[in-house]
């Protein structure tokens, strides 16, 4: 809802959240409020707007208004007007800064958000969307601002944009323009942020915010291995299933930046959006620049509470809703079982015991195209390896077919192998400094995704791949970081270099619009090298993403427990791989693999001719099972109970429930045996419901959710040295998952238990 008090107040509110904006004495537009719901009457917008007292040095606004904005809360600062703190615009005109005054000049109110392909935003249907498009401008400079705020009623979100538009007659240039600002001026906070690397992507980590400025950012032409465009700001000595905790993240794909500014008076101001150190932008006459969307949610229960919010948000207004509904496949993908080794009749052994296992669909990963044997070679031609399928790709993806299997395919659209007939015939499609030397990764380089010809020709390679294999899933990978930005397609049609990373990423964007327009129920998998491109921008095309190429069980448990403060289980895509495993060289128990593999979207990478006929048969039941479990995965509400932080907790849990708390799954995990360990320990599961008993696996008689909820459920009797009898859970790498079935028909309880040869439970 959004209500509009005299004018010049703006209050957009649901059931969780309020988020209040009014005029500044000078006409901009000031920010008064965002947290939980309010109930707001005139007289208090008057006492929320009180001004504040002058402070030594303060610059007043002009010399006829002494009205300062040093301290002010702005929606949309301008750096360099008397508040000294980091703005969001910076704009020059013949060099020279122009200090923009934006003064209100009209808004609109309007309830639909569709889902556009061409650009990735939140979206949402009529009934539940409220936009609210706030104009402003300075006639001097001729730059029209327009803020757009949008607000879902089952969010406790309020997600933001802002488009400049020239109205003069001369171009000018951006130099810096963010997507929004959460202005914060009471409370103190830590930063929570999502870092690491390759392999050990997205960890929890958090720190103390005090005077001065702390940025996660990147500067690598995707959203990174190494820092997440989310953060979060977390109330200071709390715990983590309490306190009023904002989070900030960003639709968008390419270099980021998120800065974090504490200034002299403990006000705290969070800006995000496009990294300015790599953006300009010429904003010719009659032209516009829309930033991408920053999404600002709210929690007063700590980041659990936050990282539930954020969870649902994605899952109803970033991803494709189709993909709420359909079941995703069970993958078996053939990277870890063969790697470039492969021929037709090894795929096919492979499929087979997939089949047989119980997988839905086959992925065949790098090494079918060109000439690729190796990763010397062949990126950008994307047809098919004569030598590995003499009968064509088309023949090989109708057998998979024809075994009952999807059928899927890696491809790396945006790089180009120096050894590739596409390179000797466009060298000039590639991102190179106009002189000199460029660096090289994997052997690769990046092509320029700003020049539409290069995407329209990758596009026409890999529709033709897609209509003859009748392509049922798409990895979209991404090996290499860009260095020496410089597109020479830009250079040519006159276009500054600043504007090369954001159009190379819009490029990006069209491809998938074009693939999607084409091939509408096509599943396509974001990867970068795992998880280096996981973001809101690819999760708008992608509903899921290869979450790192570690797929160790626990490193994964810090991996996945960090994603899901940002992103739903639905998103993340896990597989269960061989031990010792390939990237940390661990061996874990196939069982705990698979169980923190389950709270996701489950795939398998592994050689399965190795395995004994045993561990096939454990597979096969396990996914089984989590063909019963996915509706959880797909639209449930997940749980941080003990997530694994950056101090490396041994415990870890996590619980997932559908909507009525009827079926609820804990997965506990411990990293580490603990020696002399008590024999009895319990779990609180908060999402219990006291009016139902749940039959939980291990445990005989229905138990009350009353009792779930304050006392907990018993965990599995760990090794201590003396109990091996009644051990449950023994060594290193300990998981169990227990899964609590809800009943409060007492006649079916007692059914069962009959059937069991139990006595009667009481009321329930
Ligand atoms: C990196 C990916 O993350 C892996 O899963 C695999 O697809 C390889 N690339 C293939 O080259």
């Amino acid at each position: 809802m959004i209500d509009v008090i005299h004018d010049h107040a703006f209050h957009l509110y649901n059931q969780k959240i309020s988020y209040l904006c009014s005029l500044l004495p000078n006409g901009q537009l000031g920010h008064l409020y965002f947290g939980p719901r309010l109930s707001l009457t005139n007289t208090d917008l008057d006492y929320l707007s009180q001004g504040s007292s002058p402070y030594a040095w303060m610059a007043n606004f002009s010399s006829d208004q002494p009205f300062a904005l040093g301290d002010a809360q702005q929606e949309y600062p301008v750096y360099g007007t008397g508040d000294f703190r980091q703005g969001s615009l910076s704009v020059t005109q013949d060099d020279a800064p122009v200090y923009p005054n934006f003064v209100f000049k009209d808004y609109h109110i309007s309830h639909t958000k569709m889902r556009d392909l061409h650009h990735p935003t939140s979206f949402g249907n009529p009934a539940l969307t409220d936009v609210l498009t706030i104009h402003l401008e300075d006639e001097t400079a001729q730059l029209l601002l327009t803020l757009q705020y949008t607000i879902f009623s089952d969010s406790a979100t309020v997600v933001r944009a802002a488009t400049l538009t020239n109205q003069g007659s001369e171009p000018v240039m951006i130099q810096r323009m963010l997507s929004g600002v959460l202005n914060l001026p009471q409370g103190r906070f830590d930063v929570v942020h999502l870092s690491g690397n390759w392999a050990k992507e997205r960890h929890i980590q958090t720190q103390p915010l005090t005077q001065g400025t702390f940025s996660v950012e990147s500067l690598r032409g995707a959203s990174s291995h190494e820092q997440n465009p989310f953060v979060a700001l977390h109330a200071v000595n709390r715990s983590f299933t309490s306190g009023d905790t904002y989070g900030a993240n960003l639709i968008y794909s390419s270099n980021f930046l998120d800065s974090i500014e504490v200034n002299e008076w403990d006000q705290t101001r969070l800006l995000i959006g496009i990294h300015p150190a790599s953006f300009s932008w010429r904003l010719d006459p009659k032209t516009s620049f829309t930033t991408p969307e920053a999404v600002f949610s709210f929690s007063s229960g700590g980041l659990a509470g936050l990282a539930q919010v954020n969870q649902r948000f994605v899952a109803r207004h970033i991803i494709d809703p189709q993909w709420r509904q359909k079941t995703r496949p069970v993958v078996l993908n053939s990277w870890e079982a063969t790697y470039f080794d492969l021929n037709e009749q090894k795929l096919l052994r492979l499929a087979k015991l997939g089949r047989q296992v119980g997988v839905d669909c086959f992925v065949l990963d790098d090494g079918w195209f060109g000439t690729r044997d190796n990763d010397l070679s062949s990126l950008g031609d994307w047809f098919t390896n004569k030598h590995k399928f003499p009968d064509g790709l088309g023949h090989f993806a109708q057998e998979i077919h024809d075994l009952g299997l999807q059928f899927g395919l890696w491809f790396e659209p945006e790089m180009v192998s120096p050894r590739s007939q596409f390179f000797q015939k466009h060298p000039n499609w590639v991102v190179r400094p106009k002189r000199g030397r460029f660096s090289i990764t994997r052997n690769q380089y990046v092509l320029d995704f700003s020049n539409p010809a290069v995407v329209n020709n990758i596009f026409d390679q890999m529709q033709k791949v897609i209509t003859e294999t009748h392509l049922d899933y798409v990895k979209w990978d991404l090996n290499r970081s860009i260095t020496e930005a410089y597109s020479p397609y830009l250079a040519k049609i006159g276009h500054p270099q600043g504007e090369f990373f954001h159009r190379y990423v819009q490029g990006v964007y069209t491809l998938y619009q074009k693939l999607l327009t084409a091939f509408p129920q096509l599943l396509i998998e974001g990867c970068a090298g795992g998880g280096g491109r996981f973001d809101l921008g690819i999760l708008f095309y992608s509903p899921q993403i290869w979450t790192s190429d570690d797929s160790d069980a626990i490193e994964r448990l810090a991996i996945q427990s960090g994603t899901a403060l940002a992103y739903p289980l639905s998103c993340m895509s896990n597989h269960v791989t061989a031990v010792p495993n390939e990237q940390v060289g661990r061996t874990t128990p196939l069982a705990t693999r698979f169980r923190v593999a389950a709270f996701g979207i489950l795939g398998y990478e592994l050689d399965l001719t190795k395995l004994s006929p045993k561990e096939l048969a454990i597979i096969k039941d396990q996914i089984s099972y989590y063909h019963d479990l996915q509706p959880l995965v797909l639209n449930g509400d997940f749980s941080l109970l003990l997530p694994r932080q950056s101090n490396g907790q041994n415990q870890v849990a996590w619980l997932l429930s559908d909507h009525a708390r009827k079926r609820l799954v804990l997965g506990f995990f411990r990293v580490l045996a603990d020696a002399d360990s008590r024999t009895v320990q319990y779990m609180k599961i908060p999402l219990a419901q006291p009016n139902r008993r749940y039959w939980v696996n291990g445990h005989t008689g229905p138990i009350s959710g009353d009792v779930l909820q304050r006392v907990g459920v018993r965990l599995p009797i760990q090794f201590n040295g003396a109990n091996r009898e009644q051990a449950q859970l023994i060594g290193d790498y300990q998981s169990a998952l227990l899964t609590f079935d809800g009943v409060t028909d007492i006649k079916a309880i007692n059914r069962r238990r009959e059937e069991e040869g139990k006595e009667k439970v009481g009321h329930v």
